[in-house]
Formats: C-alpha cells, structure tokens, sequence
C-alpha cells in the first residue's frame, strides 16, 4: 500500500487534486481509498456525495471516506478518560468528569483525534488498498498533525523512564513495609504488573508505526501551490517544515494555470527550486468548467513514485 497527502495554502486546489488523483489511479484498476481528513469537507462535494468515517463505494475500485475532526475529538477525550478511570479508579481525589466537557477544546485534542483515526486507517486498510489518498486542511493543521507522532515518542520515552523510576522506588518501600494496598488494589512494583507502564509501551510501540508509515518511502506529500506570490510564501514555509519533521515530499503541482501565468508561475517555481533542487513541479491547468465533476481534471496527475 502506498500512501499520497495532498497539502498547501488554503483553496489552492488539495481536494480537487485529490479527488482527481485517486479517480484516475481505481480507473487504471487500482484499489483507492480517498480520505478527508480537513474538517471543511469539500471532497464529498466534489464527488457528490454525503461521507462518514464508514467507507463508501464510489465506483468500481473507489472508495470514499472522511473523518469528522469533531466527533473524533469527542471520541478520543472519552477513550481515554476512560482508560484514565481504569488505571488510576483507586485514587479518590482523581475526579476528571467536570472536565470532561472542557478537555474536548484543549489544544492539541484535535490533533491527536486526527491522528488516532488516521493510525486506524493506516493500520487497518492496508491489505484492502493499493493506494491511500489523503486530503488535508490547510499547511498548520496539517503540520502540526504530521509533527504529533514524533513529538509523542519524546514525550513517551521521557514518561517511561519516570514511570521505572517510580516503580524502582515502589519496590524499595515494598522490601521495607511488605505488601501494601490503595482502595484493595495492591501497589505493583515489577514492570509487567503495571498498567501505566504497559500503555506507555503500547503508545510507544503504535507511535512508532506511524511515524514509520509516515517518513517511509511508500509515502508521498504533494505540495500544491498556485501561480501568485502568497501561495509561493506559504509553500516555502511549508516545505521547510516537512523536510524539518523528515517527511518525503514527493512532487509539487502548480494549479490552476492560465496562459497568463506565464512570468508569474515562472518566477514560483524557480523560487521554489533554489533551496528544492529535487522537488519536481506539474503544472495543472485552469478548468473553465470545474462545476462539473471536479474530480475529472483534464490531465494526467503523476508522482514519482506511484
Ligand atoms: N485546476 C483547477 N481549475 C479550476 N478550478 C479549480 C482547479 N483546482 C481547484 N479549483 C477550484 O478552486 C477552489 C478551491 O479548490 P479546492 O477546494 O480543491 O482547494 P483546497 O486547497 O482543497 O481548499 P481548502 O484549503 O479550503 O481545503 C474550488 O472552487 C475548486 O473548484
Ligand atoms: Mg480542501
């Protein structure tokens, strides 16, 4: 399975490429699953159709698939305020619930709800798929999406080694008083007793995936731009960061070009090869028509290395 993210400034064209990329690929004969992960949702506009996070049928090898920022946010404050009930359900001062309705806005939860779907997606479609297409919302969010997994394993193996020292400490006072319980549920010391120490390690361990899936060479990050000067900015801060988080950016495309372009549509792409000498550049023209099935973009979308 390989995997294709369509990023860039807002409205530069994303959905409409990715909508066009995954059509032609399932009508060569592939098996796509395109998916949105921009809670603006144009792709389901674009191919007509209403989509969920349950996956549906397009046409023959298409299939569609969208995840709702909102409703997984939601989902993921209550996993794991659950999970934090089942650890630590001894401590009787540990009351979270009057959070809950405020945990959903932290920031970051939308981040991590995104992520935790795509893992899903990732890790659960991979035999069904020769391809992957993402949609995503615009350069921050998606950087900050795509930063997570690596920014989490720090995280992790900070908290792991935290956690050993706690349970090396749990030991000492066991050998002194013996055993010793909270609430009936007795104070473990050795590392395969210990729930908190064996989440850690899950979330390590998944994280990991991702970050793999993600850096690997069957993933591509497309950077789409347009022929003017704000797109050019924007771009450049957005290559920058996806060569800072070691993302393979695999080919950019210079939409919606008119014959007027010309100077202009230039002048962005040699700009943009001079600190990105590899990054090879596809323009794709304006449609005057795209009302219509903005999916069919009258040329061929590639990458090096679909
Ligand atoms: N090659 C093209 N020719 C004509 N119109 C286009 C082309 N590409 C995109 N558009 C139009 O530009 C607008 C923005 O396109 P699109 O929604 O695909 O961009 P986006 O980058 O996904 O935007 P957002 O950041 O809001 O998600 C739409 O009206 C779309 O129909
Ligand atoms: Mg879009």
């Amino acid at each position: 399975m390989k995997t294709v993210f369509f990023t860039g400034k807002g409205g530069v064209g994303k959905s409409t490429l990715s909508a066009t990329l995954a059509w032609q690929l399932a009508e060569k004969g592939f098996r796509v699953l395109a998916v949105s992960i921009d809670p603006a949702h144009n792709l389901g506009d674009i191919y007509g159709k209403k989509l969920s996070f349950k996956k549906k049928k397009f046409s023959e090898h298409l299939y569609l698939q969208e995840i709702n920022l909102e409703k997984a946010a939601d989902e993921y404050v209550k996993a794991n305020m659950n999970l934090m009930r089942e650890i630590y359900g001894y401590l009787q001062s540990f009351n979270m619930d009057k959070y809950f309705s405020i945990l959903k806005y932290s920031p970051g939860i939308e981040e991590y709800a995104a992520l935790t779907a795509l893992e899903k997606i990732l890790t659960s479609e991979r035999e069904n798929f020769d391809y992957i297409v993402f949609d995503t919302p615009p350069t921050g969010l998606t950087l900050h999406i795509f930063a997570l997994p690596g920014i989490t394993l720090s995280w992790l193996e900070r908290l792991i080694k935290i956690r050993q020292e706690i349970l090396k400490k749990r030991y000492t006072i066991h050998n002194i008083r013996g055993k010793y319980e909270a609430k009936g549920v007795p104070l473990v010391y050795d590392e395969k007793d210990d729930n908190v120490i064996k989440k850690l390690y899950e979330l390590q361990e998944r994280y990991s995936l991702v970050l793999s899936l993600l850096q690997g060479k069957n993933n591509a990050v497309s950077v789409v731009f347009n022929p003017d000067y704000l797109s050019l900015k924007e771009s450049q801060r957005l290559l920058t960061g996806l060569s800072d988080l070691g993302l393979p950016v695999q080919g950019a495309f210079n939409n919606k070009m008119t014959e007027k372009s010309g100077e202009i549509a230039e002048m962005v792409e040699e700009t943009l090869k001079k600190d990105h000498s590899s990054l090879t550049i596809q323009r794709v023209p304006y449609r005057a028509d795209s009302m219509q099935e903005g999916y069919k973009l009258p040329c061929d979308i590639t990458l090096p290395f679909l």
